[in-house]
This record gives structure tokens, C-alpha cells and sequence, in this order.
């Protein structure tokens, strides 16, 4: 990669892929590049510097990834030949997005420089959380994404092609059918005795899918399944009914809202 300046654009529901943008980004800057992070979910602030190298950084969801990153990647600006890469985090169960995601940037003028998908922990249905387990997970991921930030910079690394069903994963998430499938099955609920009304939830819906009706939160009907509302509610109020699972997050409120400005 040759550009000085990056800009990585993040989309993350229950912070892992906004902890291992934040391990590239600082591997990156130890090798003497500008980086910043910009959340996808604001498209209409994003701004690419002339020259700058475009970062994306989201979770797999339903084998491709969520509305929020493709409606992102439909907004982005014509790449006139700026160089792109992309980091995604995964439970274990990829559907190859790269080369769709490849064609997106391709089809706009940029530059695809390099792919690479990691492991995370599971943010979804966990009975119980594997605490050690999920650490090992994190830290083994980690030296994969900064040693991915050395090959960025010295030009060793490849797109992954995707496999041959990434293009149909990636229709049916594009569309939001998989996503409204998942979320019939894993629905969220609020569960108004536990809701305090603090708002969270709803400054950091990236769909702006919840309100406060009477002073508690509630679920719209656009949910793309992220787990943020889940991960973040302070009285942790908002799950599936009848599907108990211990809550997950990988960083604090405090994290989002900094990645959010
Ligand atoms: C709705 C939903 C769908 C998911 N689909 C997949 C999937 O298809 N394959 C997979 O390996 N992991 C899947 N996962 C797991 C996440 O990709 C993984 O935990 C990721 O690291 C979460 O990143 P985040 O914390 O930045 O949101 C899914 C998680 C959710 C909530």
C-alpha cells in the first residue's frame, strides 16, 4: 500500500470489528501511515482525502454483511484509482463477501489491495460466555490483523475471491431478506419493567429503529439483528424472548460513542 494518508470506515454491532479496526489502524500508524476511523453508518459525513486508501471494516452477517456496510459501500465516492482493503470479523462461518464486495469497489474506481477475515467470538445465542476461550480467541486474532497491517504496507497481500454462493449471500443481505429471516426467528424485545429510559438504545441504533414511547424503549420494525441495542442497554432490557443468552460485547459505550463522533 502506498498511500500515506487511510481513512478506515467501520460498521460494528457488538465491537469486534471495532477492535480489530482500532489493532489495524494502530499497526498501521506505527508504520508511519495517517489513519482514521469513520463510522459507515454516517455516510453522509464520510470524507476520502485525494489520495487517501480506504479502509473497510464490518462483521459477517447471514454469510455477507449488514444493510449498513452495503448502503456505505453504494455512497462511497468514485475511487479514481485510490487503493481499498478490508478486514471482517466472523463467528466462523464465512460466505466468501470479498468478491462481492471486491466487484462494488471495482465497479466505483478504486483499487483492491487486500483481504482478510478473522475470527471473533460468537455475539449471539450464547448460553454461557467462554471467558477464557473468547480472550484467547481475541488476542490469536489480533496478531493476525497486525501482521495483516505489515503485508498491507509492504504489498503482500491478496483479495480473497469469495466462493461461488457469496454472490447470492450478498443479494439476499443487500435486499435485507436474510437479515428479516434471522430476525423472525431471533426477534429482540424490550422488557419494559427492566427499561430505565436512558436512550441508549436508540442514540445508537444504526437504523434508528428504536423510540421512547412513554419513556420506554421501544423495537420498530427495520432491525437488521447487529446486537448493539443488546450488547449496550445498561440494564440489559432488550433480548429474545423465550431464548435466554448471556449478553456479549467486546468494548465499552464509550468506544462506540467514539467511533459514532
Ligand atoms: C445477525 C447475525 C448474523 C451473523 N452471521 C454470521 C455468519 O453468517 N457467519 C459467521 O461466521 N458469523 C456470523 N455472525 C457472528 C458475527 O459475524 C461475529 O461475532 C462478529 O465478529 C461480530 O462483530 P461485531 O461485534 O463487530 O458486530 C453473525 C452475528 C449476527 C448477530
Amino acid at each position: 500500500m502506498e498511500s500515506h494518508k487511510v481513512v478506515i470506515a467501520v460498521f460494528t454491532g457488538t465491537g469486534n470489528t471495532l477492535l480489530m479496526a482500532r489493532a489495524l489502524a494502530d499497526e498501521l500508524d506505527k508504520r508511519g501511515r495517517d489513519v482514521s476511523l469513520a463510522p459507515m453508518e454516517r455516510p453522509e459525513k464520510f470524507i476520502l482525502p485525494k489520495g487517501a486508501a480506504l479502509g473497510l471494516a464490518t462483521p459477517l452477517a447471514c454469510f455477507s454483511t449488514y444493510p449498513t456496510a452495503w448502503c456505505f459501500l453504494d455512497s462511497l465516492p468514485e475511487g479514481k484509482g485510490r487503493e481499498a482493503f478490508f478486514l471482517a470479523t466472523m463467528g466462523g462461518a464465512s460466505g466468501g463477501m470479498d468478491g462481492p464486495i471486491r466487484r462494488v469497489l471495482q465497479d466505483k474506481g478504486y483499487k483492491p489491495v487486500g483481504s482478510l477475515t478473522v475470527v471473533m467470538p460468537s455475539n449471539y445465542a450464547n448460553k454461557t460466555l467462554p471467558v477464557e476461550k473468547n480472550r484467547q480467541r481475541i488476542e490469536k486474532s489480533e496478531t493476525i490483523v497486525r501482521k495483516y497491517a505489515g503485508d498491507l504496507c509492504a504489498g503482500n497481500t491478496t483479495w480473497a475471491s469469495g466462493g461461488f454462493l457469496s454472490p447470492l449471500f450478498a443479494r439476499l443481505a443487500r435486499g435485507r431478506r436474510s437479515l428479516r429471516l434471522f430476525y423472525k426467528f431471533f426477534p429482540l424485545a424490550v422488557d419494559t419493567a427492566k427499561c430505565i429510559g436512558c436512550g441508549i438504545c436508540h442514540e445508537i441504533c444504526p437504523e434508528k429503529n428504536i423510540t421512547l414511547i412513554n419513556g420506554r424503549s421501544s423495537i420498530g420494525k427495520s432491525c437488521q439483528s447487529c446486537q448493539r441495542c443488546v450488547a449496550f442497554c445498561p440494564s440489559e432490557a432488550i433480548s429474545v424472548p423465550g431464548k435466554p443468552a448471556e449478553r456479549y460485547r467486546s468494548v465499552s459505550i464509550k468506544d462506540i460513542r467514539a467511533l459514532l463522533g
